[in-house]
């Protein structure tokens, strides 16, 4: 087995700390704020590096969104293919793309808050974007996790949505998207953040090794190393997931390293 890991494990359940009672009983509320934000969401990833995915992980008729851009952005011009799609916007492109040229991306998400100058300095910065407004329920219950310890700061909140049925492609972080432009970091450092599932999929959800061996979360609550590769089997059913990056408390970290 060759992955980076956490303290010498593939992940690190984190239930025992955060208490996601309160999180749960927003349910309704978030899923009627994906509705009212809509306008805000992006649909699929499709500008990161070719080697964001690891697509030797599923059979070859799979082509994810990611490489059918790759593709699409190699037409000539006169390509039908090309001319067709050269004046959509991002989210219609996706769309275009899963038709055109089969691009697969179950995903969809909401960037509500990101990393802001000082944000790790001053407790007054705030990170709310324009999306955040609309989930605010939400979001004061990620606040919440620094009176409870957990977080001593928070830089970005993602929410991220999965079509049913959707396989959520294997991926690593290998720098991107920047973990933090803000401060200095080293590809030795290690992300700090905790990743949110829906009751039953917690279990649908894993990290990978040099070896495509699976490591199944057995929490819904968790911290792995994003530099691992990492992803989902499908879902029966849409879905969701929340991603907090911030600085965990020396608190937290005490105990987990215990
Ligand atoms: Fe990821």
């Amino acid at each position: 087995m060759s992955m980076y890991g956490i303290n010498g494990k593939p992940f690190v359940n984190l239930s025992e700390y955060v208490d996601l009672t309160d999180f749960d009983k927003l349910h309704p509320t978030i899923c009627r704020n994906f509705i009212e934000a809509k306008e805000h969401m992006y649909v699929g990833t499709f500008y990161a590096p070719e080697d964001f995915l690891r697509m030797d992980a599923y059979d070859k008729n799979l082509k994810s969104l990611l490489s059918a851009h790759y593709e699409f952005m190699g037409l000539p011009d006169d390509d039908p293919i090309k001319i067709n799609g050269s004046d959509l916007s991002p989210n219609d492109l996706a769309t275009y793309l899963k038709f055109a040229l089969k691009g697969y991306d179950p995903y969809s998400f909401f960037l509500l808050y990101d990393y802001k100058e000082n944000w790790r300095d001053d407790p007054s910065v705030d990170g709310t974007l324009e999306s955040g407004k609309y989930f605010p329920e939400l979001l004061s219950w990620v606040h919440s996790l620094k009176d409870k310890g957990i977080f001593s700061h928070i830089g970005r909140v993602v929410l991220f949505l999965v079509d049913h049925g959707g396989i959520r492609i294997q991926h690593s972080h290998h720098g991107y998207p920047l973990p933090d432009p803000y401060y200095p970091s080293s590809s030795e450092d290690i992300v700090e953040f905790m990743l949110i599932q829906k009751s039953s999929d917690a279990k649908t959800f894993f990290v990978s090794d040099s070896e495509h061996n699976k490591f199944y979360f057995d929490s819904r609550v968790t911290w792995f190393n994003d530099k691992d590769w990492h992803g989902g089997d499908p879902l029966l059913y849409s879905s969701y997931s929340l991603r907090i990056d911030g600085v965990f408390t020396d608190d937290l970290k005490n105990k987990i390293c215990r």
